[in-house]
C-alpha cells in the first residue's frame, strides 16, 4: 500500500477541516475492523459534515484514483464497510434528524443517525420505525440502508428497504442524485432507491434518507416458550403462521446460545432447555391479549414446557436484551466468530434447523443456532480460532454446506447482513452468471473507475 501523498492529505483537510482527517497508525487501526473477523486498513480516515463535503471528497478521490469506503458505526456483519486502502469516509458526524413529519408519517435523516435514536425520537410523536437490527443502539441508518438491515420485527413489518421512500446519494463522479420522494406510491422510472439500498456503498454514498413511518402500536407483549426439544421449537413458526397470527417477532435460541448468553448476562435463562422461542405480539390491546393466548396455546401443543408472558416492560426488555446480546456474548468463548445469515422460506425453517443440528454434530463444531425463526432468517454462528488450521478447514466445509443447503431449500445466503467480503465467494452460487453480469454492468456504469468500496461482492474483479 502506498501512503497517500501529503498534498492529498492537505486537500482533504481543506475540505473537512484538519481535525476531521485522521492518519495516525492508531486511528487507521481503529477503522480497520467491523463485527466480522475480516479486516481492511484505510490510508486515511475522513469525517465529513455535509453532502457538499462528501461530494468534494469523492471528486478528489476520483481525480486521484483513490478508493473510498463509506462507514458508519462499524457494526457490519459481512465486511461491507472494511476499507481496502484509500479513504475511510466515516459519516458519524452527519447525525441529524432533519425532520419528523407527523402528517405525512415520514422522517428525513442524515446517514449517521443511530437507529435507536431515530426510533425513540419518532415514538415520542406516536410514530414507529420498525426495522430493528440487533445492533440498533449503535448502528446507523446509513449502514442499515447500505446493507438493507433487518432485525426481529421484520417478520411482520419488513426490512429497511420497506421503509425508505427516497434517498440523496453522492455518485462516484461527485454529482448528487435524488431518488424517490415523500410518497408511499412512486413508480416514476427505474426504482433507483431500491438499487441503492443494499448496494453496500459500491454505487454511491447515501447522504440523506427519507423514511416511512407507521403509527406506533398501542400495546405489545413478549411471550417466552421453553422447549425441551429443539426440533419442536423449529415447528412452532409454521404452526403459528398456520393459525393466522402474525407476531412482530419470532426468535429462536438453542441451548448453546442460551448457555453463552447466560454466562455473559446472568439473568436466569433456562439453560437446561434445548431451545427457547421468544415472541413479540403487538397491535391494539385486545388484539395483543388474543394473540398472546393463541401463541401460548400453540407453543404448548407443539411441545413447549413452560410458556411465560413477560410480567412487565422491564422483564420483556431483559429478554430482548438477552436476544440482542448474543453476538457479543459469543465472542467471549473463542476469538473468531463466523456469523451466518442464511434465510429460507418459512415452511423450511424446521428442516433447516434439523440440518444445522446435524452439521454441528458431524463436524464437531462450537455452533450457536439462533435467529429470526419467523422469517426464516437464521444465524448459525461458529466460534473458532483462525489460527487453528485443522478446525478452520472443517468450519469452511461446514459453511459451504450451510450455503448449499439454504439455497437448496429455496433460500438465500443472506437475509440481512449483506454480501460484503464474507459472502463474496458464494454470491454467484445464488444469483448465477447472468446475475453477476448484470450487477457488474450496473457497477461499471455508475463507478467506471472502481473507486467506490472496492472488493465488495467481488463485482470489480
Ligand atoms: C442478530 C444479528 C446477528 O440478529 O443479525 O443478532
Ligand atoms: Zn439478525
Amino acid at each position: 500500500m502506498i501512503a497517500l501523498q501529503p498534498a492529498i492529505i492537505k486537500a482533504l483537510q481543506g475540505i473537512v477541516g484538519n481535525e476531521h482527517v485522521l492518519a495516525t497508525p492508531e486511528a487507521l487501526l481503529c477503522y480497520s475492523f467491523d463485527a466480522t473477523f475480516h479486516t481492511g486498513r484505510p490510508e486515511v480516515v475522513v469525517l465529513p459534515a455535509s453532502t457538499a463535503e462528501v461530494a468534494a471528497v469523492i471528486k478528489l478521490a476520483g481525480r486521484e484514483g483513490i478508493p473510498i469506503t463509506a462507514r458508519g458505526a462499524g457494526t457490519g456483519l459481512s465486511g461491507g464497510s472494511l476499507p481496502k486502502g484509500g479513504i475511510a469516509l466515516v459519516l458519524t458526524r452527519m447525525n441529524k434528524i432533519k425532520e419528523i413529519d407527523r402528517a405525512n408519517m415520514l422522517a428525513v435523516v442524515e446517514p449517521g443517525v443511530v437507529t435507536a435514536h431515530l426510533q425513540q425520537a419518532v415514538e415520542a410523536h406516536g410514530l414507529f420505525y420498525p426495522p430493528d437490527p440487533a445492533s440498533n443502539k449503535v448502528s446507523t441508518v446509513g449502514g442499515n440502508v447500505a446493507e438493507n438491515a433487518g432485525g426481529p420485527r421484520c417478520f411482520k413489518y419488513g426490512v429497511t428497504r420497506d421503509y425508505v421512500l427516497g434517498l440523496e446519494v453522492v455518485l462516484a463522479d461527485g454529482r448528487v442524485l435524488r431518488t424517490g420522494g415523500r410518497t408511499v406510491k412512486n413508480v416514476a422510472g427505474y426504482d433507483l432507491t431500491r438499487l441503492i439500498i443494499g448496494s453496500e456503498g459500491t454505487l454511491g454514498i447515501v447522504t440523506e434518507a427519507t423514511l416511512r413511518l407507521i403509527p406506533k402500536p398501542e400495546a405489545a407483549a413478549t411471550v417466552m416458550a421453553v422447549f425441551p426439544r429443539l426440533s419442536d421449537a423449529g415447528e412452532v413458526t409454521a404452526a403459528v403462521v398456520a393459525r393466522g397470527v402474525t407476531p412482530a417477532a419470532i426468535e429462536i435460541m438453542d441451548q448453546f446460545t442460551l448457555k453463552v448468553v447466560e454466562a455473559y448476562l446472568h439473568i436466569g435463562l433456562p439453560v437446561e432447555a434445548e431451545a427457547v422461542v421468544l415472541f413479540e405480539v403487538d397491535g391494539f390491546r385486545e388484539a395483543v391479549d388474543r394473540q398472546t393466548t393463541i401463541v401460548a396455546e400453540i407453543c404448548r401443543q407443539t411441545g413447549a414446557g413452560e410458556v411465560r408472558t413477560a410480567r412487565d416492560g422491564a422483564e420483556a426488555e431483559e429478554l430482548w436484551r438477552a436476544r440482542r446480546s448474543i453476538s457479543t456474548a459469543i465472542t467471549q468463548i473463542k476469538p473468531t466468530k463466523i456469523g451466518e445469515d442464511i434465510c429460507v422460506p418459512v415452511a423450511q425453517v424446521s428442516e433447516m434447523i434439523r440440518k444445522l443440528h446435524y452439521l454441528r454434530q458431524k463436524f464437531g463444531l462450537n455452533m450457536a443456532i439462533y435467529g429470526h425463526a419467523g422469517d426464516g432468517n437464521l444465524h448459525p454462528n461458529v466460534v473458532t480460532d483462525l489460527r487453528d488450521r485443522a478446525e478452520m478447514a472443517k468450519v469452511e466445509e461446514a459453511l459451504h454446506q450451510i450455503a448449499e443447503i439454504a439455497l437448496g431449500l429455496g433460500g438465500t445466503l443472506t437475509g440481512e447482513h449483506g454480501i460484503g467480503t464474507l459472502k463474496a465467494p458464494y454470491l454467484e452460487m445464488e444469483v448465477g452468471p447472468v446475475g453477476i453480469d448484470v450487477m457488474r454492468a450496473i457497477k461499471r456504469a455508475l463507478d467506471p473507475a472502481g473507486i467506490l468500496n472496492p472488493g465488495k461482492m467481488r463485482l470489480d474483479e
